[in-house]
């Protein structure tokens, strides 16, 4: 008997306790700017110079946080369950607590891709892109983030991914976002689904929906209280 499948999405709020803001806490703001004057193809048309400052300091930031006991947490449970991460941030801390399936919907800060051929993809080197970094086809290098109004590359394989899921995990994600949000949908009918969220979400509409009402680092312990009744997690 294989083990059951936990399917987990992930958002901001998974990474709030290692000091990355999340975005809809912060008023609307991204780290106070405004997410259309830095998170749109149009504002790398009309300030590309910003927008590159913008997933630079992000990314320096990236140098200055650690994974917190959450991200640690889904990492121990790979022990116990086939976990599949499915995570919005594009931050690296899921990687570096140690997962090893982890699907970025929205790209990764520490990626960086040609503006003219959408697969030529790499890690960049250091934390900084600047204007005149070219790819090997001679174009600007743009930071591989899925942009409002973007295409989300990896939503179908993610789509099916849920629909395995024995058991749904949701941590740290105000579920606004589409098509992202639309996840939630592609659970099994029978399918418990669990909700990590300091906040009281909306959450009469997710059948089988458990809302465990904590901060991640404390809720991924109750959780795992509750799927491991004889967790050695303390
Ligand atoms: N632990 C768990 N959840 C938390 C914590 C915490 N310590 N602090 C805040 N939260 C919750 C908030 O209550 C909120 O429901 O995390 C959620 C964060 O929601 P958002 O800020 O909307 O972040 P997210 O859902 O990841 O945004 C989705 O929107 O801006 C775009 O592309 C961007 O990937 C991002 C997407």
């Amino acid at each position: 008997m294989g083990k059951l499948r936990l399917v987990v999405l992930s958002g901001a709020g998974i990474s709030a306790e290692s000091g990355i803001s999340t975005f809809r806490d912060s008023g609307g703001l991204w780290e106070n700017y405004d997410i259309s004057e830095v998170a749109t193809p149009q504002a790398w048309k009309k300030n590309m110079p910003l927008v590159l400052e913008f997933y630079n300091q992000r990314r320096k930031q990236l140098y200055e946080v650690e994974p917190n006991s959450a991200h640690f947490d889904l990492v121990e449970l790979e022990k116990y369950f086939d976990v599949r991460i499915i995570t919005q941030n594009v931050d690296d801390l899921q990687e570096r607590a140690g997962s090893t399936q982890v699907m970025h919907l929205h790209g990764e800060l520490k990626k960086v891709r040609s503006s003219i051929d959408e697969d030529l993809v790499h890690t960049l080197e250091g934390w900084e892109l600047k204007k005149g970094d070219l790819c090997k086809l001679g174009s600007q290098l743009r930071p591989h983030i899925v942009w409002f109004g973007e295409p989300v590359p990896m939503m179908s394989e993610a789509a099916e991914l849920t629909q395995t899921a024995d058991m749904l995990l949701i941590v740290g994600t105000s579920l606004n976002v589409y098509p992202a949000a639309g996840l939630v949908e592609y659970a099994r009918s029978n399918t418990p689904v669990y909700i990590i969220d300091p906040a009281s979400l909306p959450v009469a509409h997710i059948p089988n929906a458990v809302l465990i009402k904590e901060k991640a680092t404390i809720g991924m312990k109750q959780f795992v209280r509750t799927v491991l009744p004889s967790s050695p997690i303390s």
